[in-house]
């Protein structure tokens, strides 16, 4: 199974930090085993795909639309990702959920629209806090597989991402045994629905500390860093990290 890091800066930095950010990583971080991806602000977009241009480093936009063109203000274009020279589109992460109102359906709508591009869509899926509390975790991530997988997507432009969403950005990264459980039901699904051969990433709270053990888990086939993403040194260590499962 591919190993992925990927690193949502969110939306921090602006294209100057962004440029200083990538060439100090590639002076310090080619030849990983690990693909690295990152996904910055789209303004810096530009940016990065001159950075990385003719490296095996990824990149790709934290949302676009499921159209190509036209009168929709304010959103982004995949098809002019696609043109810039990035690979990725990050779909469904729960800050799009509770912020701008994301639903299964559009992250459906836009994951479906980003393969037929041929760019690979990550999608993420996770549970609140509330509902792991009140024993829901398996319904709410079923649910949400089957309602952003129901386009029928190709295996090999998929990756889903398990980010439980108590554990963003709070320091509180899952228990071992509730990532394992997590990623078992999760690539059960995926097999269910023909789906071989997706990477599964975990993301929350992920850091150069915790990743070596995560590393080791059954099912974890990579990691989506927010916060350690944003500096060279917090995030060289977790994309070289070795996966021993
Ligand atoms: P975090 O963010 O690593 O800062 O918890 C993860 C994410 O939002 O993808």
């Amino acid at each position: 199974m591919k190993k992925i890091i990927a690193g949502n800066w969110k939306m921090f930095k602006d294209p100057e930090q962004t440029r200083a950010f990538f060439k100090s990583w590639k002076s310090q971080a080619m030849n990983l085993s690990n693909e690295v991806v990152f996904f910055p602000p789209t303004l810096c977009l530009e940016a990065a795909a001159q950075e990385l241009k003719g490296t095996a480093v990824r990149w790709g936009c934290q949302n676009a639309y499921f159209q190509a063109q036209g009168a929709f203000t304010g959103e982004n274009s995949p098809q002019v990702v696609k043109a810039m020279g990035g690979h990725y589109i990050l779909l469904g992460h729960s800050e799009r959920r509770q912020f701008f109102s994301e639903t299964d359906e559009i992250i459906a709508k836009k994951a479906q629209f980003a393969q037929s591009l041929d760019l690979v869509a990550m999608v993420c899926i996770g549970e609140t806090l509330q509902e792991r509390d009140q024993n829901k975790t398996n319904s709410v991530l079923k649910s949400q597989l089957a309602s952003c997988l129901a386009f029928k997507p190709v295996a090999s432009k998929l990756v889903i991402a398990y980010e439980p969403v108590w554990a963003i950005g709070t320091g509180r990264v899952a228990q071992p045994e509730q990532v394992a459980e997590a990623h078992a039901l999760i690539k059960s699904v995926l097999e269910s629905l023909g789906l071989s051969g997706v990477s599964v990433l975990y993301g929350g709270s992920v850091k150069a500390d915790n990743c070596v053990t995560l590393a080791g888990l059954p099912g974890v086939d990579g990691f989506l860093v927010g916060g350690a993403s944003l500096e060279v040194e917090s995030f060289l260590p977790i994309a070289s990290v070795k996966f021993t499962n």
